[in-house]
């Protein structure tokens, strides 16, 4: 099985902390970890804590000549996809910046040819102060990608930029920037076959990045808003992440990517062309518009039911609550499956709260599509990281296990490019 390998340094700060939890997220989305503490994280974690929840050894000095005959730090810094330095302290970055290799984490930074994401976290004053500036400018110019802080109240009882991101974010960004490596889940321990084996495992069985390039396709996200008068809507509780998650793995394999939005608070991910709608009949025109297409992923959560909406705020009076006329949405993935221009390759998803199988089965009859993802949202999956997911085609059901939703993305990307290469090859 191929997975990715991150070798993650923690540095000396109060969010050292959190660093035992992206080792946790790291391990649950099926990759392998190993870690490095630098004597100022000591203070903060212990390299027991580190060991435990990362399932390998720890590392901790450059004169440890065990380590220098069973792995050398050249060797250390090199099998790996990933070096993430987390948290990075304005001390890390500074040396980082002017190539100081006075430990084995900065040594180890100096010596690896892997990209090498840096994810700050220092009090406020430190993260504005010039020097900084300079060493995260220097730094990015070198080609590492160093992450924005997250602003807020900090341990020092400051307020401003410098928190460390929430590890889900983290994690997020280290599957955007890990090489063209599978991170799928692996059965057991991270640890088994020598890492040199693993890595040459992952070279060799690396599948082209570009897979699906000159496809076009629409995705859409999000929930749709349906006005019941200028100020008040009908919603739901769609986050959008799974969507654009997926948007984004697919243009990652070569597509040209047509995301159509409802309205969420979510970066446009690189390379994709993003239509905002707000209302379910905008979102089928803008799909209408997208096409002809190669594919169509639908993910949205649109609204069923629109209310016939009123021109002028509603106001309480003494006729008690207003009766809302609810119409019927049109349904575009109906529309789509049995339009003259369906694309070749038409998924559905599917959000339930029990009978999840049964009720993908029907609405995949119902709808006219090829595959249905079903998931069951009776959890907090719609604004949660992680989904468990069916894949419930006419060929039958797959079930994956519970990952982060950017694993799912790139699984059901991987496979679209494959449906769709099958499909081409076809006489
Ligand atoms: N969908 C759509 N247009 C609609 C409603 C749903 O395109 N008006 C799409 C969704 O994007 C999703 C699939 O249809 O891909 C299933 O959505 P869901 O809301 O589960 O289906 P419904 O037919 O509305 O069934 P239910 O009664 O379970 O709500």
């Amino acid at each position: 099985m191929i997975y990715s390998r991150i070798l993650l340094i923690v540095g000396g700060g109060i969010a050292a902390y959190k660093a035992c939890e992206l080792v946790r997220l790291i391990r649950k989305a099926g990759m392998g970890v190993r870690c490095v503490v630098t004597e100022g994280g000591r203070e903060f974690v212990t390299p027991m804590t580190l060991a435990a929840l990362s399932e390998n050894r720890v590392f901790t000095s450059l004169f440890d000549l065990t380590d220098e005959t069973e792995m050398g730090h050249i060797q250390l810094s090199r099998e790996v996809d990933l070096v993430v330095v987390c948290p990075a302290t304005a001390d890390l970055l500074a040396k980082m910046a002017a190539g100081i290799a006075d430990d084995l984490a900065t040594t180890l930074l100096l010596a690896t040819d892997k990209p090498v994401l840096a994810v700050p976290a220092m009090n406020v004053r430190m993260w504005e102060h010039a020097a900084t500036r300079r060493n995260v400018e220097r730094l990015r110019g070198d080609g590492v990608v160093v992450m924005e802080p997250d602003e807020g109240e900090m341990a020092c009882g400051e307020f401003g930029a410098g928190r460390l991101p929430e590890p889900e974010a983290i994690l997020a960004e280290i599957h955007r920037h890990l090489p063209s490596t599978h991170s799928e889940p692996v059965e057991g321990r991270a640890e088994g076959p020598s890492l040199a084996k693993q890595v040459s495992a992952t070279r060799q069985f690396a599948r082209p990045l570009q897979s699906l390039p000159g496809k076009h396709i629409i995705v859409t996200a999000g929930p749709t808003y349906e006005p019941i008068d200028p100020v008040r809507y009908l919603a739901n509780r769609s986050s959008g992440r799974q969507g654009f998650a997926i948007a984004e793995a697919l243009a990652a394999l070569g597509a040209r990517v047509t995301l159509v939005a409802g309205p969420v608070s979510l970066h446009t991910p690189p390379g994709v062309t993003r239509v905002d709608v707000e209302t379910a009949r905008e979102m089928a025109e803008a799909v209408d518009a997208a096409l002809p297409a190669d594919a169509a992923i639908l993910v949205a959560a649109v609204a069923d039911w629109r209310a016939e909406a009123a021109p002028a705020k509603i106001k309480k009076g003494d006729r008690g609550p207003p009766a809302l006329a609810l119409v019927e949405n049109p349904d575009i993935l109906a529309s789509l499956a049995a339009s003259p221009q369906r694309p070749a390759l038409l998924v559905g998803f599917a959000a339930e709260t029990c009978d999840v199988i049964a009720h993908a089965r029907a609405k995949l009859a119902r709808k006219g599509c090829d595959w249905i993802v079903a998931n069951d949202v009776s959890g907090d999956v719609m604004g949660g990281d992680a989904n468990t997911v069916h894949l419930v085609s006419a060929e039958g059901v797959e079930s994956w296990e519970e990952q982060p939703k950017i694993v799912v993305a790139r699984k059901l990307a991987d496979r679209i490019a494959r449906a769709l290469m099958a499909r081409a090859a076809r006489p």
